[in-house]
């Protein structure tokens, strides 16, 4: 049925940003109804033959060439073992970073503007490793930098620290489309980067907010609301670090009520950093 009237130009926009399209994904806009036609192939079952002729939608130009299909097309386990070797040759910080931009298995890559690897003190004795980038911080190259952030800080702020006092990253370094929940796949794809960047930052002290990146980390189905507050022992490879999870700002932005057991969790990481130093 044809709709009575054409959307307006709000109104398709804030359809878009509903559906989870809130950025642009090249600099220049294409005009995929314009891009030349080319016939998809014709169908060769031989039952197609009695058959009233049909045509396929033509495709775009445009639309063959994805560059995630490449990593979408690689097997899954090929690209967890790409992330694991590629992850075990950075030496440093730097040379992570470096890796993980060149690195192609992860599907994320593509449609991100940017890789946000870390930011804060790479000497920090605290580490803390959030979920994956936002809107915000997919255009600033940073990690919690936009509303989740913002708490962030304030919660650091309350037991005494700041940005050069902690280092902060993401169990995935790219934004997935519309800020959905990476995959259980892309993140054991990125988990060889984020358990290198652990290792070679160690930390006395690691911070896990939110499910994602509790689960991911420390390899339990357990949800947050029963490992949140608990400490566990993290194996970095070379020493082991006590970590703890606690609820991911965005989910206290929401459930303001859980922010006096974040209260709780951030006077023990308080405690335990101190214990580390005596
Ligand atoms: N949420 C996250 O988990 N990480 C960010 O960097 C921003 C929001």
């Amino acid at each position: 049925m044809m709709p009575e009237r054409l959307p307006t130009l709000q109104e398709l926009l804030a359809f878009y940003v509903e559906a989870g399209v809130d950025c642009a994904l090249e600099e220049t806009p294409v005009n995929r109804l314009a891009d030349e036609v080319v016939s998809p192939p014709q169908p060769t079952l031989t039952s197609e033959r009695s058959l009233p002729e049909r045509t396929l939608p033509p495709v775009p130009a445009s639309a063959r060439t994805v560059p995630a299909a490449a990593a979408a097309a690689t097997p899954p386990d090929a690209a967890i073992m790409a992330a694991r070797e590629a992850a075990g040759t950075a030496a440093t910080l730097d040379e992570l970073r470096a890796l993980l931009d060149a690195f192609d298995g992860c599907a994320l890559k593509f449609t991100a503007s940017r890789l946000v690897f870390a930011d804060g003190n790479p000497q920090a004795r605290l580490m803390l490793v959030g979920e994956a980038p936002g809107r915000d911080e997919d255009i600033a190259g940073l990690p919690f930098v936009g509303r989740s952030g913002k708490l962030l800080d304030r919660m650091l702020a309350a037991i005494g620290l700041d940005r050069t006092s902690v280092y902060i990253a993401n169990i995935i370094p790219w934004r997935p489309p519309g800020n959905r929940t990476p995959t259980p796949q892309e993140t054991q794809i990125c988990l060889p980067f984020i358990r290198r960047q652990i290792e070679l930052v160690n930390p006395d002290v690691l911070v896990c907010l939110g499910n994602p990146s509790s689960q991911g980390i420390l390899n339990t189905r357990e949800g947050i609301m029963r490992t949140r507050g608990r400490w566990r022992d993290y194996d970095t490879g070379t020493r082991t670090i006590q970590a703890m999870p606690t609820f991911h700002p965005a989910y206290l932005l929401r459930s303001p009520a859980y922010k006096r057991l974040a209260w709780q969790d951030l006077r023990a990481i308080r405690k335990a950093l101190a214990a580390a130093t005596s």
